[in-house]
């Protein structure tokens, strides 16, 4: 939404979301960013899931004493209070530190709640890239991150319950949060990728109406991409030892390669090409 969408130093910022635990969201937000990482872009992860799964995917250099609480309740804090380092480089994060929830009812009884997260983005610098990665319920957290973000990243299964969950809880607080429209805020345009995708004819029935359904009811704010995620043990594997996947093998890395360069067009010509 961008209160300073036009500011030439303004990282671009993507946020993970989806109302569905499980479908994939750290994977994604942890392999997008170490990639864009790994190929030049000051990267900054931000993990604002009560359960922090991102936060701890990868091993740190440096651990901040502080993380999202500190960041969003006292507003103006030393970035190294807050900021922990990777040991990727170029990989920073802001570890989620809220685990008993207290985040979302200060945020809600607050007259700026959705909204503070838009304006601390703003401040952060030096970072080409920001991953927002969300909890998997609707929540204030979620709609604050969707707010702040240049691009909104949906994984989906394709699996009937997940679809259905997609259509009416994440596209049901997209248009819910159409209302910022009248303050004079745009929505960051939604982008829509299925994840864990295998050759069950399962897969490929709601695969093709999840495709029908963005054809015929959704307007061009919202697209499912004509690419898909493979269901492969190179994730979990991944996961396992802390590593970004795309080190596993050449098929992977062009997953990643592809994913981030149709999520993030602009950088795919200077640094998204192939390393190897
Ligand atoms: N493409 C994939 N293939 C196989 N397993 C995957 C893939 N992507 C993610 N997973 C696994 O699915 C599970 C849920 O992923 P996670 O990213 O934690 O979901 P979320 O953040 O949406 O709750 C994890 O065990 C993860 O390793
Ligand atoms: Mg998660």
């Amino acid at each position: 939404m961008n209160l300073l969408q036009n500011a030439s130093n303004k990282p671009f910022v993507i946020t993970v979301a989806s109302t569905k635990g499980g479908s994939a969201k750290s994977t994604n937000a942890a392999n997008i960013g170490a990639f864009c990482a790994e190929h030049g872009l000051k990267t900054l992860l931000i993990d604002t899931d009560i359960q922090p799964t991102l936060s701890s995917y990868y091993p740190l250099d440096y651990q901040a004493p502080g993380g999202t609480y500190e960041f969003l309740h006292f507003r103006d804090v030393e970035p190294s209070h807050i900021i922990s380092k990777t040991k990727i480089q170029n990989l920073d994060l802001i570890q989620s530190n809220d685990p008993s929830n207290k985040i979302s009812p200060m945020l809600r009884d607050s007259p700026d709640g959705a909204l503070r997260f838009s304006l601390l983005l703003s401040k952060i610098e030096g970072y080409d890239l920001i991953i927002v990665d969300t909890r998997g319920t609707r929540d204030i957290s979620v709609d604050m991150s969707v707010l702040a973000a240049d691009v909104l990243f949906c994984p989906i299964l394709p699996h009937i319950l997940s679809a259905k969950e997609f259509i009416r809880g994440t596209i049901g607080m997209y248009h819910d949060l159409q209302t910022f429209a009248d303050f004079g805020f745009t929505l960051p345009p939604l982008k829509a990728v299925i994840n864990c995708v295998d050759h069950t004819n399962d897969v490929k029935f709601v695969s093709e109406q999840l495709h029908i359904l963005f054809k015929t009811e959704f307007d061009e704010s919202k697209t499912l991409l004509d690419f898909t995620v493979p269901d492969k043990v190179a994730y979990r594997e991944a996961a396992t030892f802390s590593v970004p996947v795309y080190q596993q093998s050449r098929s992977e890395y062009k997953t990643i390669q592809q994913l981030c360069s149709l999520l993030m067009p602009q950088f795919a010509h200077n640094h998204f090409v192939d390393k190897e």
